[in-house]
């Protein structure tokens, strides 16, 4: 038997629902933001995420699914959507006669070969929103409250973990006394961090290995390493988290994985008894992604999340998903001319907004009635045809068990005035 990759899955029945509700919680969240929906191509050039993330992040370098096509182009399938949003932007030159800032979301499944673990896997949809144009701290306030209100909606009580990466000139400041510090440590780093101290030392940082050694505990703090007009940003940005009542905590050794981020970054995560803290997704501020791949001065910022870790949170916090799994009417015949008149009216009802089911495999009246216990039904018709010969149906109310004769011309009515 054929059966489905490691890593990936099939979504159906409840848990179906349950993401149909994160989706329209979602929606409605960017509609009041007033961020607007884009879809990008499910592939792009390797190039594009090569440069933007960078070549030395994890996600570059152990988990992208390249490959050639049938034209020998190099492929890659999109491990996230801030490059295929920078990409769109330039493309379409949206930078060109810019009155308003461009404010997107998308909701994508997105690709990375990791370690499937719980949350994690390989094929996972991702919910994120890009908001280019502006370099004002208003633009980073609006993408963290929206990811912070989304998580407030969800029913969970999100706190944002931030921290600066300031601009180049303090990033750079940084890097150099990073290095000085770690280089006499070498030896105590795990292999992967003795290479990041060479390409990208701030990813030394956010090791999982070294995490709890005391050589990062002690590092220098990036917070004391940023000029004055980055620190000024910074404080801004928690003046107006103070402001918003939005929850936050500062953690200097916060990075991220991805090459493009200055200035602010965040990551989400919820406390909960059972699992303890877990990030549920981060964002921040890219300035400089845009120029490196159009050569167009534009700054950006932006935030993403993952369904899957996001569900298991609110089934942990024991988050009640309202879920509707009653249908409004089932339709029950036997003849052939009840039958007719069967597919009539559940064409019928569906068009005048009722869920409506009927019977596909001839099953008679004590399967039928089987079936709509079974799909939870509020109301029966119950067709016959001597009933049918007066231009009546039989409708039961199935909490009550209520019977009354109906015309079939005031059908939609009586359901209508019932329900
Ligand atoms: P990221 O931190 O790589 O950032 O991913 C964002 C979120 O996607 C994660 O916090 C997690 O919830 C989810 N995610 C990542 N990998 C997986 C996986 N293998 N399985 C399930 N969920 C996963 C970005 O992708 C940036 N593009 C965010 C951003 C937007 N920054 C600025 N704009």
């Amino acid at each position: 038997m054929i059966t489905k990759q490691k890593g990936t899955y099939d979504v159906y029945g409840v848990d179906a629902k349950k993401r149909e509700y994160v989706n329209d919680v979602i929606k409605g969240v960017c509609e009041k933001y007033n961020y607007n929906y884009i879809e990008t191509p499910v592939f792009e050039a390797t190039e594009l995420f090569h440069r933007s993330v960078g070549d030395t992040s994890d996600m570059v370098s152990k988990e992208t699914y390249d490959f050639k096509d049938r034209g020998d182009r190099s492929i890659t399938l999109r491990p996230e959507g801030t490059a295929s949003i920078a990409r769109w932007f330039l493309e379409n030159k949206l930078y060109g006669n810019m009155t308003e800032p461009v404010k997107v979301f998308y909701n994508e499944k997105m690709y990375r070969y990791e370690r499937p673990q719980s949350g994690r896997n390989r094929e996972f949809t991702q919910f994120g929103v890009e908001f280019i144009g502006s370099d004002d701290v208003m633009a980073d306030i609006d993408v963290i409250s929206l990811a912070y209100q989304t998580y407030c909606l969800l029913g969970l009580e999100p706190v944002i973990k931030i921290n600066s990466l300031g601009d180049k000139e303090s990033r750079d400041n940084y890097r150099e006394a990073l290095i000085n510090y770690l280089r006499p440590h070498i030896d105590e780093l795990c292999d992967d961090c003795k290479q990041r101290l060479e390409k990208n030392p701030l990813r030394v940082l956010d090791c999982k290995v070294d995490s709890g050694s005391e050589i990062l505990k002690n590092a220098p703090k990036i917070i004391d390493y940023l000029n004055q007009e980055s620190l000024d940003r910074y404080n801004k940005i928690k003046d107006y988290l103070d402001l918003l009542e939005i929850n936050y905590e500062e953690d200097s050794r916060l990075v991220r994985g991805l090459d493009y981020y200055d200035h602010i970054v965040f990551e989400i995560y919820v406390n909960i008894e059972s699992i303890g803290k877990m990030a549920l997704g981060g964002g921040g501020r890219y300035n400089g992604l845009i120029k490196l791949l159009g050569d167009i001065d534009m700054p950006a910022v932006g935030f993403a999340m993952g369904y899957d870790r996001t569900l298991l949170a609110m089934e942990e916090a024991g988050v009640k998903i309202p879920i509707n799994e009653n249908i409004d009417v089932y339709v029950m015949y036997v003849s052939d001319t009840e039958k007719e008149t069967a597919s009539y009216l559940t064409q019928n009802l569906r068009l005048n907004g009722f869920v409506t089911e009927t019977d596909y495999l001839n099953k008679g009246l004590k399967g039928e009635f089987k079936s709509a216990d079974r799909l939870n039904a509020k109301y029966l018709i119950i067709l016959n045809d001597k009933d049918l010969e007066d231009n009546k149906v039989n409708v039961k109310d199935n909490m009550t068990k209520e019977e009354e004769k109906v015309n079939i011309n005031d059908l939609v009515d009586y359901l209508d005035m019932h329900m």
